[in-house]
């Protein structure tokens, strides 16, 4: 990737600007993360509420410390085994740090993410702040609560003319975003499960785990510390049920016999029943990490179509697939704005 492209995005960032860039899991809407200024834009350009705390991407490890502190030894041992990549730890935040970033908590959400344009720019932001301390705090590209970009035309789609620059990186890789683990507590926590599952942490970090379920610890709390654990999330306009692979067929029909114009996402085990009558059928992948890769974008596909209901073939309930249930469950909660009130938020 050219030079020039890296260094323009330095600047627009140096100058307080906001730049899209590409993880491997979704888009980013970057800002200085020092730059309280700065990261007000972020929200203003999200339509985020300010209580939201944002993501600080690091070049790497090394620089853990400058934004942490009390830094658990087991927490070292996540960053070393899976930085770069979709893992973020939640730690007590070095004082410094602006609250406008953490959504007025003392912790901080830290990560170092396994793009290579954006590991260069990280890099090279670094670089030009050296030797002073530099991070990027970057939440996904989208409008509060609707689905994350995991394309550089999804963030054009989602924030076009609301930032100085997107750096196009492709597809992000995994697809839904990172497993967010905890530390703040005597208990390590993963408020946000990711492609980095329960097992890989607990294979590295020798502490108890509790898996938060469906954000329910958030619950009734006015300021959840995980946005993404609101119940209605990542979500798409028009309403979206999840259906169980046996009664898919039998759903379609019915809905498709009284005149509905059903959209269909299933990810394998049954062939289109009726083709020509569902006005969209999408077979995606059958296993997992390839499913997570192409879920926004199919769900943002299915969302263009003007159909009245996305019927969603639910998925296995195997560890395996945790990551995409819980995205599904907030985008089926958080669906229907435009054709349902009762699901609006
Ligand atoms: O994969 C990802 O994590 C992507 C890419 C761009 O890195 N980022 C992302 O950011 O998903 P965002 O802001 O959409 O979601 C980050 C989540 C939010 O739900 C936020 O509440 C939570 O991380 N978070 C950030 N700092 C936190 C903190 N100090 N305590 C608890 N939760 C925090
Ligand atoms: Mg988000």
């Amino acid at each position: 990737m050219s030079a020039s492209i890296i260094k323009q995005a330095v600047e627009a960032l140096q100058a307080g600007g906001l730049v899209a860039l590409p993880t491997e899991t979704v888009y980013g809407l970057g800002a200085d993360a020092t730059n309280p200024e700065a990261v007000a834009g972020i929200f203003a350009a999200k339509g985020r509420p300010a209580d939201h705390p944002l993501i600080v991407h690091l070049p790497s490890a090394t620089s853990l410390g400058q934004w942490a502190e009390n830094v658990p030894q087991a927490a070292w041992d996540l960053a070393v085994a899976f930085w770069p990549g979709p893992l973020t730890l939640i730690l007590k935040k070095q004082p410094w740090v602006p609250l406008a970033v953490t959504g007025g908590q003392d912790t901080v959400g830290l990560r170092v993410p396994a793009h290579p344009l954006t590991l260069e720019l990280l890099a090279a932001f670094a670089a030009a702040r050296a030797p002073g301390v530099a991070g990027i705090a970057a939440p996904s590209a989208n409008r509060f609560g609707r689905l994350s970009p995991t394309t550089a035309a999804h963030v054009q789609e989602e924030l076009g003319g609301k930032v100085s620059l997107i750096l196009d990186g492709g597809p992000c890789v995994v697809g839904i975003e990172s497993t967010i683990v905890d530390f703040s507590r005597d208990v390590l926590e993963i408020l946000r499960p990711g492609a980095i599952s329960p097992d890989d942490i607990a294979s590295v970090a020798s502490y108890p785990l509790s898996v938060a379920s469906n954000g329910a610890r958030e619950t009734g709390t006015p300021a959840p510390r995980v946005s993404g654990s609101l119940a209605a999330h990542y979500a798409p306009l028009t309403l979206l049920r999840l259906v169980k692979s046996v009664a898919l067929p039998r759903e379609v029909a019915r809905l498709v016999h009284t005149g509905r114009r059903v959209a269909v996402l299933a990810y394998g085990v049954f062939a289109p029943l009726e083709t020509d009558l569902v006005f969209h059928w999408k077979t995606t992948a059958s296993e997992p990490a390839a499913y997570a890769r192409e879920l926004y974008a199919n769900l943002r596909t299915l969302d263009a179509l003007g159909a009245e209901v996305i019927l969603v073939e639910e998925v296995p309930n195997e560890p395996a697939w945790q990551a995409i249930a819980d995205r599904l469950s907030r985008a089926a909660t958080g669906s229907g704005v435009s054709e349902c009130s009762t699901h609006g938020k």
